[in-house]
């Protein structure tokens, strides 16, 4: 069984559970999205609510992507961080004032609006400012993304964007409001996705729904195509950077960009996902008699993705190269959905082993919960231990 490669030495000196950051490999795949979106001029924006850990943060600001941001909190992560404000874009379907102002106070590059009323709203909190408020229209363009039911957010009965059918309603509310300049227009149509025929799917509907646009006489400056590129969380050491490349061409492809304009997007998973890796320790085996189980320290309270959306994480032995035999892995938590996988292949597991759970870089620790009052877990980093 190929497993990852770890500092076991030093990881065995820290306290478990915790969140180990490969550095170099985020790093790594910095530099692919970098080179990928620079052949065509894309611009990227990482979406923060993937992984906000502050030093995570600071090395993607560092090398010169924007961020997405779907709250006031995430804004100001953002900022403290050190993306330029000029590069933060904001997303949400329900912003609250304080997080509106927070945006248009820092000038923020652009508000991803996702209804009729938003846009009023901010419209009049940005005449309070004497602002003029950047905006792009969040479009539910009714693109499947073949992906998980909770992770879909581009069909007619999702929450997010404004439905086709009512787009021109709102474009007539818009040219009434002084206050708020269009500048774009942004979808996403959910996560984790790996069938590129999706962002086919989308790019062919923005075709439309720019044509559409023009012949009401509009031109738009910012096509933003949101995230969703999944990553091969079985593979983590065989593809630990995803296909950018693949990604990219499609919209290179299929996209009739017109003169001038710009082409956003906002990748999360595919950036940070493959950086990290929970590791925990074996509390005890336990035999029971049909099953037998290795109980983590770390539960869903660490780690939510297998609880709440029945997500498979890769998950090794570290510490053992004996025989592989059958465990269910499972943490402390007094729930019964607190198992992070049925039938799990591990090398024989004794108390006190490191387990690995690989892929856990996004919508891992900052999905943390202290429930059971237990308390958030560390971070460390490959290149600080
Ligand atoms: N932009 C918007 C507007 C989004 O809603 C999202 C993710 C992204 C960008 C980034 O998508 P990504 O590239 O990471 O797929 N907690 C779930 C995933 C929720 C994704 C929510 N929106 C999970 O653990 O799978």
């Amino acid at each position: 069984m190929l497993k990852g490669t770890f500092p076991i030495d030093k990881l065995k000196a820290l306290p478990t559970p915790f969140y180990y950051y490969d550095v170099k490999l985020l790093q790594d795949t910095l530099d692919m999205v970098k080179t990928e979106a620079g052949k065509y001029n894309y611009h990227v924006h990482y979406a923060v609510k993937a992984n906000a850990n502050p030093r995570i943060l600071s090395i993607i600001a560092e090398n010169g992507l924007g961020a997405d941001c779907v709250s006031g909190g995430e804004v100001q992560a953002a900022l403290d961080a050190g993306f330029p404000s000029g590069k933060i874009v904001f997303a949400g379907v329900g912003k609250a004032d304080w997080e509106i102002n927070l945006g248009l106070d820092n000038d923020i590059f652009c508000f991803n609006v996702e209804s009729a009323v938003e846009l009023d709203i901010l419209n009049e909190l940005a005449a309070a400012k004497n602002k003029v408020a950047a905006v792009a229209l969040r479009i539910n363009p009714e693109v499947d993304a073949h992906t998980h039911a909770k992770i879909t957010t581009g069909m007619k009965e999702n929450k997010f964007g404004i439905n086709l059918s009512q787009l021109g309603e709102v474009l007539d509310n818009l040219s009434k409001l002084k206050n708020v300049k269009l500048i774009g227009i942004h979808c996403h149509i959910g996560s984790q996705i790996t069938d590129m025929s999706s962002f086919r799917n989308l790019v062919i509907r923005v075709n439309e729904i720019q044509e559409e646009l023009e012949a009401r006489g509009i031109t738009i400056e910012n096509l933003n195509f949101g995230g969703g590129l999944g990553i091969d969380y079985y593979h983590p050491n065989h593809l630990p950077i995803p296909a950018f490349d693949n990604y990219f061409a499609v919209f290179n492809k299929l996209l009739k960009v017109r003169p001038g304009q710009e082409v956003h997007f906002e990748p999360g998973r595919s950036v940070v996902a493959q950086c990290g890796t929970l590791i925990s320790q074996v509390l005890y085996v336990k035999i029971g008699e049909t099953k037998k189980f290795a109980i983590l320290d770390a539960g869903f309270t660490e780690l939510i993705r297998p609880a709440m959306y029945d997500a498979y994480h890769r998950i090794e032995n570290i510490s053992s190269d004996e025989e592989v035999e059958l465990y269910d892995v499972v943490g402390p938590i007094c729930e019964s959905s607190d198992v992070f996988g049925k039938d799990v292949e591990l090398n024989k597991a004794h108390r006190g082993d490191l387990i690995a759970l690989r892929s856990a870089g996004a919508y891992g620790e900052v999905m943390a919960s202290q429930y059971n009052c237990r308390r958030l877990p560390k971070a460390y980093y490959s290149d600080m231990i």
